[in-house]
């Protein structure tokens, strides 16, 4: 086994607010702008152009894609000079003044979604907690529930009070049957202490493109939030979807979140050297993994706590864009497009899966994404040293478990054999995004550097990144079997399954 001798050319791209280190994927950039001439297509800059302008379409859907005007001349925040409803519910909620049907002051907000009406809010609430705008003192606690068997529920249910409780219904269609079910299991819940009018006058936020399905729930059309249809559920932290963040850090810093992500469309629509272009040259750096590589999957690890939800939301930002067989013309498409995504809280995948990243047989490719900087304002003198050498710690396993995942480590025993147990095989080749500090800006920075990795993508593979057709077709299935549960009608599916309803 040969391992890779140490880097000693730097490659790397600084933007304002991320930073991308690719020195650890064994290409050069001469390489790499001959493989962007070759993989690029000849009207890249045009449908950039037509992505950043919100023109780009969605031909499958019949629609554009507009997600990136929502950091810019559709901003939730800027709307009218900030004298929205998205701005006064967050402003009312947030300072205690919204009060409940009997008067109490809103504490606690639960967030019910699934999708893309789950997994931004969730991560981005969770990672900015720490950036709340303090003229807040009154204290408001944000819960996400989404899963279908309602196993969150179970555990949200008995720690919120109905008449303190808000609920976001989030649901870019108003239809999804997840949603919809924990939705009805809260109905029974408050019943014995608010009527449905009751509840739908004063606990209620609706969030969802579909306006005539909120209006047909009984929502107030003050209490309605809604975004465009051809905004794609995966790319809707930035529209109304957003707002449990909003709800956490207030709107200014939620708009700080927008500005980072401003910065980073800028930056991908206007660098025109590809070895300088975050977003695109992660999506050749993919590909080329992908296709000459024949890898198969990408981990993404991150390596502060902060940012724990973000392999969770970029399976869904990729895997539900690109994991595709057929072009944007329904064609059959005979080469692999998106990776499988998967990954977790770096530091902790150290005692978990790590071990087989570095012994195991898999081939793989990880984005490492690090923090290099800290403050931790609020705790005494020595808490705030002692916090910072945690995150110190934290960065130095990050640098050296991609250095060990690259170059590999051949051992050898006492008397000069090889000593295959004490052996790294390395050649893995990695990605470092990393930031100062995360702040709003950088974190908006990093998921808009991954939106346009995916479209980048896309675009290569000749796929449509917007839509999702291979999400319907169990759906189906699982309403005829339901059917059949709840004794509507009679079991005809499969041995196994069949045995299962039965049992059931
Ligand atoms: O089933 C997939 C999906 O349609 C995702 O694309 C979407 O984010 C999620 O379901 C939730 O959809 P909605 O926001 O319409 O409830």
């Amino acid at each position: 086994m040969v391992n890779n001798p140490p880097v000693t050319a730097v490659q790397s791209i600084e933007t304002e607010w991320l930073n991308l280190d690719y020195s650890y994927q064994g290409i050069s950039d001469a390489e790499l702008r001959d493989y962007a001439k070759k993989k690029l297509p000849a009207n890249f800059d045009a449908l950039k152009q037509q992505l950043m302008t919100g023109e780009f379409e969605n031909k499958t859907e019949q629609r554009t894609v507009t997600h990136v005007l929502n950091r810019g001349i559709h901003n939730v925040v800027k709307a009218a000079n900030g004298k929205n409803r998205f701005v006064e519910i967050v402003r009312l909620l947030r300072s205690g003044n919204w009060l409940g049907a009997t008067g109490k002051p809103i504490t606690d907000v639960v967030n019910i979604g699934v999708g893309g009406s789950d997994l931004g809010p969730m991560m981005g609430a969770f990672a900015l907690r720490e950036f709340a705008d303090d003229y807040s003192l009154h204290t408001l606690n944000t819960h996400f529930v989404s899963s279908m068997d309602g196993g969150q529920l179970y555990a949200v249910l008995p720690i919120i009070d109905p008449e303190t409780t808000l609920f976001i219904i989030a649901s870019k269609s108003f239809s999804t049957i997840d949603t919809l079910a924990n939705v009805r299991t809260v109905l029974e819940w408050i019943k014995p202490t608010l009527t449905r009018n009751q509840w739908l006058d004063h606990h209620v936020i609706g969030v969802s493109a579909n306006n005539q399905a909120m209006m047909e729930f009984g929502i107030p059309p003050s209490q309605q939030l809604s975004f465009a249809d051809s905004v794609g559920g995966r790319f809707s932290m930035w529209s109304a979807i957003g707002l449990p963040i909003a709800l956490t850090i207030g709107s200014n810093q939620f708009g700080k979140m927008l500005e980072g992500a401003q910065a980073m469309d800028q930056h991908f629509a206007t660098t025109k050297d590809v070895t300088k272009n975050i977003p695109v040259l992660l999506a050749l750096l993919g590909i080329y993994n992908r296709e000459e590589r024949g890898i198969n999957n990408l981990a993404i690890l991150p390596y502060d706590g902060r940012l724990r939800y973000l392999p969770s939301y970029m399976q869904q930002l990729d895997m539900e864009s690109n994991g595709k067989q057929a072009t944007h013309d329904n064609q059959p498409l005979h080469k692999p497009t998106g990776p499988i995504i998967w990954g977790g809280y770096g530091p902790n995948g150290q005692h978990a899966f790590f071990q087989h990243l570095h012994q195991g047989w898999d081939s793989f490719t990880a984005d490492f994404i690090a923090v290099l900087h800290r403050a931790a304002p609020g705790f005494s003198h020595d808490v705030q040293r002692a916090l910072r050498e945690q995150q110190r710690l934290a960065v130095s396993n990050c640098l050296a478990h991609r250095k060990l995942m690259w170059e590999g480590y051949r051992a050898t025993t006492a008397d000069g054999q090889d000593d295959p147990r004490n052996t790294y095989t390395g050649q893995h080749p990695t990605n470092l995004l990393y930031v100062d500090e995360l702040t709003p800006q950088s974190f908006g920075a990093l998921i808009a550097a991954y939106e346009h990795k995916v479209f980048t993508q896309g675009v290569i593979w000749g796929i449509n990144s917007f839509d999702q057709p291979g999400v319907e077709k169990g759906k189906n299935c699982a309403k005829d079997i339901l059917a059949v549960i709840d004794g509507d009608k009679d079991n005809d599916f499969d041995a196994s399954t069949d045995r299962i309803i039965r049992r059931m």
